[in-house]
Formats: C-alpha cells, structure tokens, sequence
C-alpha cells in the first residue's frame, strides 16, 4: 500500500515542530523534521569553512542523515549525532542562508524524499508541499504573528543563561522570514491546495487537533 504523507511548511517559530510531533505520536506516523537536515549542513560547512563556490563537492562527501531512535529524530554528520550542536541562534542564522543555496537544496532533496517514499510521514520544513512532496496526501501551512512567535521562542530561550533579549529574537524571527520568502530558490511560501492553519490565537493542542481533523477529512486515517 502506498505510504501516507503529510507535508507541514511555515515560518520559523510557528510551532511546526511541537504540533507536528504532537500529530505524528496520535497518528502513529514517523515525524520528519527537514530543518535539521539544513542546519547540519549549516554546520558542516561552519565547521569546514567551506565557501560557497566549494559546497557541491563538500556536501558530496559530508555523510549527513536522519536516524529514529525510539521514534525521535537524530541527525548525524557521518556517525557523529549532532542533534544538539545545531540548535544555536548562530546556527540557526547561518542554516537560513546557506538553505538559500541550490547545492545544498539539491544535496538535501533525495534523503527527503526517500524517508517519504518508505514511511508515513509528517514532514515539516519551507518547501515541502511545494516542491519536495508535491503529491503529498494532505498539505498544511501553519504560520502565526511574527510578534507570537517572537514570543514564544523568547520565553523557550529565557531558560537558557546569556538569552537574547526580545527585541533581538523579533528582528531575529523576521531576517529569517524574509531570507526563506525572498530566496530564488524553493522559497517559502503556501502551496496552492494547502490548508492555511493560524495558531496566533490556538494553544498546541487546539492546533494540532485542527491539524488531525484535516488529515481526518482528507484521509483515510482515523
Ligand atoms: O525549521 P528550522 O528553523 O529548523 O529550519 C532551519 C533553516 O532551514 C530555516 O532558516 C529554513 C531552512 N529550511 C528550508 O529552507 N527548507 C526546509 N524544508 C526546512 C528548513
């Protein structure tokens, strides 16, 4: 039987990750997150210092991939687990350009769509409805206030020591916006036949219960 996949794309901090988790676990589908996938690339090519011109034949023999372990996603670089190495502010700025570059889209494009093509898949990422998953059973972009999501992620970071203040993460959240939107390249935006989903004023539960409700409508899941 053909495998079900459920393409989720949005700007950064709009829940994505938590609700698409939150879906996957009730559903019993494997959750992908894409955006791990770029800031391990990020990561390599910071480490490397790899320019721009030289990233093609880098990332050829970068070994980059996606393990479960207990149903929760690992990323590796070769057999090195840098699942917490990536997530960073500076990485997080440095994946928003370097996803920008067609070498490392085209680099990451397979191992997506193979995951797809093996599971059923929630996958969350910019352009996953759009040009990863086109055919995909369902498509929904989730996006919130840039202010909410400022919000939100200044709050996940206030544990932290040294965190930014929130001023700092709302000119964060928008360079990033505007970097995914305006890239030539597979750009962020909302696919023609995806369900637009608002969670500025939904809590996680109310916005991954709308998100199962439409995979319910659309699919044959129960
Ligand atoms: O979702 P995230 O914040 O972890 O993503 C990190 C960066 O990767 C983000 O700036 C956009 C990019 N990205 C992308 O271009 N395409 C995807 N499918 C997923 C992420």
């Amino acid at each position: 039987m053909k495998n079900i996949n459920i393409a989720i794309d949005g700007p950064a901090g709009a829940g994505k990750s938590t609700i698409a988790k939150m879906v996957s676990a009730k559903l019993g589908f494997i959750y992908v997150d894409t955006g791990a996938l770029y800031r391990a690339a990020a990561l390599f090519i910071t480490e490397n210092n790899v320019a721009d011109e030289d990233i093609e034949k880098a990332l050829a023999g970068a070994d980059i991939s996606l393990g479960f372990v207990d149903g929760v996603q690992k990323v590796f670089i070769g057999d090195r687990d840098v699942s917490g190495l990536i997530r960073t502010p500076e990485i997080s700025m440095a994946a928003s350009r370097t996803s920008a570059i067609p070498a490392v889209r085209a680099y990451l494009f397979d191992t997506q769509q193979k995951i797809a093509a093996e599971n059923n898949v929630i996958m969350d990422g910019r352009d996953i409805g759009t040009v990863v998953l086109p055919n995909a059973d369902v498509k929904i972009f989730l996006t919130a206030s840039a202010e909410e999501r400022a919000n939100r992620r200044f709050k996940e970071l206030s544990e932290k020591p040294d965190c930014p203040c929130y001023e700092e993460v709302l000119s964060d959240i928008i360079e990033r916006d505007k970097n995914d939107m305006e890239r030539p390249v597979s750009p962020l935006r909302r696919a023609e036949d995806a369900v637009l989903v608002d969670s500025t004023t939904l809590t996680l539960e109310e916005s991954a219960d709308a998100i199962i409700s439409i995979i319910r409508e659309k699919t044959d899941v129960q």
